[in-house]
């Protein structure tokens, strides 16, 4: 069974898709220390576009399920935690991630910079590059799971239009994953991956 690993280089070579699930609830607490620690993740000009609904209600849950072709871990999880990429979010807000240290002077020109940036892409090439940022928050949310004992099942199998109209998501917004969350009621497959060299060139 999934121990809690005590290292990132450990998280990383034991953790491994959990589709069942202990009943164990995850506290409010667990879930605050899971998204803050999610939420360090990096991002190009630290946009951070990504957003989370934490679904433990069953019935949420239950059409969910409905919605990811009956995938079992959906409903059977304790915790579902759909991430998303929401740029008109961000775009309204880009005020927020201008870091709070800088000149009044420097604040105004990143603001433009970013607007520029933006503006200058359409709704769904920014779309598509939010989306590549919120991956990076996926990564980092599978690898704390797992170091905090937690098996998860991420998730892309599923009607992402019905998924939105459950939980109010924006239209304009792209479902990253959906990720299912609980103490782990079984061991998962063990992992497969390429070799470093298969996939690596050194020059
Ligand atoms: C973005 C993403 C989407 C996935 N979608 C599904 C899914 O819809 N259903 C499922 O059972 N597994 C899904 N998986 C799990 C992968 O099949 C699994 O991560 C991969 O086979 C490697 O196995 P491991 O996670 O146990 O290391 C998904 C994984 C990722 C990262």
């Amino acid at each position: 069974m999934l121990t809690k690993a005590s290292s990132a280089a450990d998280a990383a070579m034991t953790r491994r898709s959990v589709r069942a699930y202990l009943d164990t609830p995850v506290t409010d607490d667990e879930l605050h220390s899971l998204l803050e620690l999610t939420g360090r993740a990096p991002s190009s000009r630290n946009v951070q576009p990504w957003r989370f609904i934490v679904v433990r209600d069953q019935s949420i849950k239950n059409a969910l399920e409905d919605a990811s072709y009956g995938q079992k871990q959906v409903g059977g999880a304790p915790v579902v935690i759909v991430l998303y990429a929401d740029m008109d979010d961000t775009m309204a807000n880009l005020g927020e991630i201008v870091h709070p240290d800088v000149t009044p002077e420097k604040r105004a020109a990143t603001l433009a910079s970013l607007e520029q940036s933006f503006g200058a892409m359409s709704a769904e090439e920014r779309a598509a590059w939010a989306n590549g940022q919120a991956n990076i928050a996926l990564g980092y949310l599978l690898l704390i799971a797992a170091s905090k004992g937690f098996g998860t099942a991420p998730m892309l199998g599923f009607q992402a239009d019905r998924i939105k109209a459950i939980l109010d998501i924006p239209a304009s917004a792209t479902i990253t994953a959906m990720v299912a969350l609980g103490r782990p009621g079984e061991d998962g497959f063990r992992s497969h991956r390429h070799a470093v060299e298969r996939i690596t060139r050194f020059r």
